[in-house]
């Protein structure tokens, strides 16, 4: 009933709209944007029998019948594939002489009233025409139920497109919450849309071990469990020793080959993170004696509370041991263990090791650590690290792949032809590359999608904010870097605060939209207002497909001001077009309120400032109650 209604009002927005996806004369919204695209006269209108000519190459099976799906899908139009046809409507082709131009990963698309042509060099170029191909028809091509007839139509364009970089990642951490191996592929479905093509799989943390270690069984067995807990993440009660451990998962080998293939299928490699030494309660849970402190086997996987203590300034101090013991050669004996299972599971080059927030409060008291430091001529907690590193590096390197780690490990030396990501700002990236490092950028500043996204007054509470706009700033290669050893760049999902699939898609979207420009788009194509149109429309196909995604790109920022003693709240929008309504008196305030102009005194006694955001007559934000005396106090005003 609820499909046959849905079918209805589907149809009824098809009826007698032209083209809605792509507006006649009008701008071809493709994100990320390509390099080039000529609008040539007219449309393409799917036939409703539509023959598609491709090469029998299986890497493409899987985007072909992707391709099939989805145009026959919706339209309910009959869609073959032949090897060769004489009338095809779309042909796919791979060019036998390499085009120099698009290189792997690019392609041609053209389109004409008659016929669609997508060239590439590769499969992945093919399948990323296609993912175009797809955003120039209707937006009702997103239905995954047939809504039937209409103007299924794609205007005339002629696009040469190739990315900007190799590297076009979105880190995900499936520790701090666990997300089933469905959720897992849905994400990579959803991103490999608008051309990513990394997808780093953060496995392991204080909150759980994720990965099956066939040789390491308690790494799963007791590892993966932990006590559920609702609230703030990071401010959870401790659990008590009977309370159940019944909040967890991990995938098993198999299952992660099945997610690799999947991810292969959308042209993504899988970067495993096993993030140690710091962050690794869950697997000294599971093997005490890779601590360094007496009494770990009390330890229990996190669940959510308080366990380092956290200084304002970087500096940070743990509260229960969370970190492997450099000193002991149990832990490098365990490490080999496990690269030895990760490294013949995942085909891409890297492995993650982490090294990230490793408190170091620990070791200091640690005999073994000063012995350790002794017999290597140690000086510092840093080179302690250092050691380690260089130790997990040797390691990598035996089982033929190569290691890349957070930009911590370039505190106490780096070890040989070891790759840095970049996350405390761009500075780790910057030196890196200075050394001649490979580099990967996802700077906390513009590329952390687990922090909020507008005023902590709306968002579900997070410590920092990244808002659209400035994820849109996100330039890999900062002022002064040698472009040659950034490899590209990322976008990083913690999830804490994250405790289901729909919240994951809430915060991946639209600022993902942001990082895929940034990342395949050249620099000088990137234009926030027309991304923002470009969003806009991506969010009415979001709607069709019932994705969560964020709206706060609407909601005014708020900034609280004094005048002699006196409140003053300014307020403005980070897209433009866009009018502030508000109200002082407690009720809701709508177009026909006061529009906010220029930054306003609260009267005497009022309370609560009420806003919303109009486009012309629409309402797009959403309500905002903002108490007077949250603006008081980052005012820095005392009542
Ligand atoms: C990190 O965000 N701790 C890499």
């Amino acid at each position: 009933m609820l499909k046959k209604r849905l079918i209805t009002i589907l149809s009824c927005c098809l009826t007698g709209i032209y083209a809605i996806g792509q507006i006649p004369g009008g701008h071809v919204n493709i994100i990320p944007e390509p390099v080039t695209v000529i609008r040539g006269e007219g449309y393409f209108k799917l036939p409703v029998s539509i023959s598609i000519e491709a090469p029998a190459l299986p890497a493409l099976q899987p985007v072909i019948q992707f391709l099939k799906q989805r145009l026959s899908v919706p339209t309910g139009y009959n869609v073959t594939i032949a090897v060769q046809s004489a009338n095809a409507h779309i042909r796919l082709i791979l060019d036998k002489k390499a085009d120099p131009v698009i290189g792997s990963e690019g392609y041609r698309l053209a389109v004409t009233p008659g016929m669609i042509t997508i060239r590439a060099n590769e499969p992945a170029g093919l399948f990323y025409g296609i993912q175009t191909l797809l955003q120039l028809l209707p937006n009702e091509i997103e239905s995954e139920i047939a809504i039937g007839t209409g103007k299924w139509e794609l205007p005339c364009v002629d696009i040469t497109d190739y990315p900007r970089f190799g590297w076009r990642g979105l880190m995900f951490d499936v520790s701090r919450h666990f997300f089933t191996k469905k959720e897992v592929m849905d994400f990579i479905d959803q991103m490999a849309r608008y051309k990513f093509n990394l997808f780093h799989w953060s496995l392991t943390n204080d909150e759980g071990w994720r990965i099956e270690i066939k040789t390491l069984p308690n790494l799963t067995k007791k590892g993966a469990w932990r006590t559920d807990k609702t609230g703030y993440f990071g401010t959870f009660s401790t659990p008590l020793p009977d309370e159940p451990l019944n909040y967890g998962g991990f995938y098993t080998q198999d299952d992660i080959k099945e997610v690799i293939q999947y991810a292969k299928d959308h042209f993504v490699n899988i970067l495993p993170e096993v993030d140690v030494p710091g962050h690794s309660l869950a697997a000294i849970v599971s093997y005490p004696e890779l601590s360094c402190t007496p009494g770990a086997e009390k330890y229990r996987v996190r669940s959510g509370e308080k366990i380092m203590e956290w200084h304002g300034d970087g500096r940070f101090t743990a509260l229960v041991d969370n970190s492997l013991c450099p000193a002991n050669e149990k832990v490098y004996a365990f490490l080999d263990k496990v690269f030895t299972e990760v490294a013949a599971l995942f085909p891409f080059d890297y492995i993650h090791v982490g090294g990230d927030e490793c408190a170091k409060n620990f070791w200091e008291k640690s005999d073994a650590i000063k012995s350790l430091m002794k017999k290597e001529g140690l000086k510092t907690m840093h080179e302690v690290q250092g050691y380690f590193e260089k130790r997990v590096g040797k390691i990598i390197a035996s089982k033929g792949k190569k290691l890349i780690g957070w930009d911590e490990i370039l505190e106490g030396g780096l070890a040989e032809n070891a790759a840095v990501m970049s996350w405390r700002g761009e500075k780790g990236g910057i030196e890196a590359a200075k050394l001649k490092h490979d580099v990967v950028m996802s700077p906390s500043t513009y590329a952390y999608l687990d922090y909020m996204q507008g005023d902590v007054i709306i968002e579900p509470r997070v410590y920092s904010t990244l808002r659209l706009n400035k994820a849109y700033q996100f330039d890999p290669v900062p002022p002064g870097v040698d472009a040659k050893y950034i490899k590209g760049g990322q976008a990083n999902i913690w999830t804490e605060q994250i405790p289901n699939t729909r919240h994951l898609q809430y915060m991946t979207w639209p600022r993902a939209f942001a990082i895929a420009e940034c990342v395949w788009s050249p620099k000088e194509k990137k234009n926030w207002d027309s991304f923002v149109r470009k969003v806009e429309q991506q969010f009415k196909r979001y709607d069709i497909r019932e994705i969560k995604y964020a709206l706060s790109m609407y909601d005014p920022i708020f900034t609280a001001k004094t005048n002699n003693g006196q409140l003053l709240v300014e307020l403005a929008t980070e897209t433009t077009g866009l009018d502030i309504y508000y109200s002082f008196d407690n009720s809701f305030p709508d177009r026909f309120y006061p529009k906010y102009t220029k930054a306003v005194t609260p009267p005497k006694d009022a309370v609560m400032l009420k806003v919303i955001t109009y486009k012309g007559n629409q309402p797009v934000g959403r309500m905002i109650a903002m108490p007077l005396e949250e603006m008081n106090k980052r005012a820095g005003i005392k009542k």
